[in-house]
């Protein structure tokens, strides 16, 4: 049994949908595992960009049967919007596309109250994307949601719609202040969804045990960041979902011990979207530059990405918590040109230098980064193919991380597109790797 997992280990936006893109020719099944359509990943090759919102990031290969787990939550108008870009592409999902029968669904009522919950929080506010996550989860825990199979009875649906939307209008008018929702109009747009929605639905936990004691290999992507996770993230400023390694299990139904590899994500430097903690934050022309350079402005909603230096003591706890197994360390190009590129290798906070990852936000708030730093390279690096290719300062900068978190690196985009990567024997030299400079 082989399930290979891939995990942003920053706050999103890694990069994973390359990476899944690229990895996809080597396996059968890429699977969804949790969040929804909050998610934004990018794939690029010649003058065409995709974002895929929910489908995962293996649909543009044939041969690859694409899965939704029961831990994601569904939005079917977007799941069928996208269905249809994607066949108006050229590309078949018939057959190739499998949706969990379990999942649940996101409503215009999650929206609305995420909306205004957001609004009420006032500076406190997440920063979510609107699409409805977090009241989805909490209907689903609450043990109150709409599933997919209920969408294929229409007499089902219409029964738990009029209870939920009469429930959620009761919270809108009553807590809120906010307009309800006409229960009538709502029914009748999601009824119509049975026989769209119907081809693509089954028991897909069923589907992976059978495929994985088949010898197929499965590619799991997260979505989101392990910095976003609700346990382990920066909480409250996090998503509803574990996009953490353990989610890979609940969320698809896989034992844990057929995951045998967990491929961890990591920008070259760090970005966020939304509010909360960003120790390494860097609110000045740095930041600014990298935002620029990077094209950072999120794939979801537009939004700018606040952008920040690598933090490694964010990365070493996502690195333990994920178990990694290999790293994959994108936007590379994105450092060139600079002078000097720093690193925070520890937190100083109430006097004292600490590695240890905060979980509580107040603490994360007040932390102060201690930098090491490293010579950069004017060199452009887009055209590497090899290691080789990379100057000796981006290989001793790439050395360092792998070597501050002991995981080997197995791959390195310098660039959006798919050719762009130095994959092949990636083998870092063991010349000096001692930073330049420390402190600032
Ligand atoms: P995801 O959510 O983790 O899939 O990442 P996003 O797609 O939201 O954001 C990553 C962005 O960086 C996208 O615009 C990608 O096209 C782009 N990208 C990915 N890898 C590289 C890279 O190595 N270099 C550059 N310059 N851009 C990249
Ligand atoms: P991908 O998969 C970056 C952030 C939001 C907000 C917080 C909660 O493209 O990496 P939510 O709508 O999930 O309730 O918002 O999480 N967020 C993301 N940030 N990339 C994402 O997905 C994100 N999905 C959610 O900005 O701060
Ligand atoms: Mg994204």
């Amino acid at each position: 049994m082989s399930v290979t997992v891939v995990i942003g280990t920053q706050w999103g936006d890694e990069g994973k949908g390359k990476i899944v893109d690229l990895l996809s020719p080597n396996v059968d099944i890429v699977a969804r595992y949790q969040g929804g359509a909050n998610a934004g990943h990018t794939i690029c090759w010649g003058d065409e960009t995709f974002v895929l919102h929910l489908v995962p990031s293996g649909i543009f290969h044939e041969h690859v049967t694409c899965l939704i787990g029961n831990g994601v939550v569904l939005d079917p108008v977007a799941i069928m919007e996208e269905i249809r870009m994607i066949r108006d592409l050229g590309y078949d999902v018939d057959g190739r596309l499998l949706i969990s029968h379990d999942a649940h669904l996101i409503m215009p009522y999650h929206k609305r109250i995420e909306e205004a919950r957001e609004r009420m929080r006032d500076a406190g506010a997440i920063g979510t994307t609107g699409r409805g996550i977090g009241p989805a989860y909490v209907d689903k825990f609450a043990r109150t949601g709409i599933r997919v199979v209920d969408l294929l009875d229409r007499d089902t649906l219409r029964r738990k719609l009029k209870r939920a939307i009469e429930e959620k209008n009761a919270v809108l008018r009553g807590v809120y202040d906010a307009d309800g929702l006409d229960v009538e109009q709502i029914i009748e747009e999601y009824v119509e969804f049975d026989s769209l929605i119907d081809p693509f639905v089954t028991d897909t936990s069923q589907y992976l045990g059978q495929a994985l004691r088949a010898g197929k290999r499965v590619l799991a992507e997260g979505a989101q960041g392990s910095l976003l996770d609700v346990d382990f993230g920066t909480y409250p400023f996090v998503t509803s979902s574990h996009p953490t390694v353990g989610g890979c299990c609940t969320g698809l139904g896989v034992p844990p011990t057929a995951v045998d590899t967990v491929i961890g994500i990591v920008k070259a430097y760090s970005t966020r979207v939304g509010n909360g903690p960003f120790p390494t934050e860097l609110d000045d022309a740095a930041g600014e530059r990298l935002r620029e350079v990077g094209d950072e402005f999120g794939a979801t909603t537009g939004r700018p990405r606040r952008c920040g230096w690598l933090d490694l003591v964010a990365l070493q706890y996502t690195s333990m918590i994920n178990g990694l197994t290999e790293l994959a360390i994108t936007k590379l190009d994105v450092l060139t040109g600079l002078d000097t590129i720093k690193v925070c290798t520890a937190y100083r906070y109430d006097g004292k230098e600490t590695t240890r990852f905060p979980s509580e936000v107040q603490t994360l708030e007040k932390v102060e980064p201690v930098y090491v730093s490293f010579e950069g390279w004017s060199e452009d690096i887009t055209g590497a193919r090899r290691m080789d290719d990379l100057p000796a300062a981006a290989r001793r900068y790439l050395r360092f991380l792998s070597d501050s978190l002991g995981v080997r690196i197995s791959m390195i985009s310098t660039g959006p597109k798919r050719d762009q990567i130095v994959s092949e024997s990636v083998v870092l030299d063991t010349a000096d790797i001692r930073p330049v400079g420390t402190g600032g």
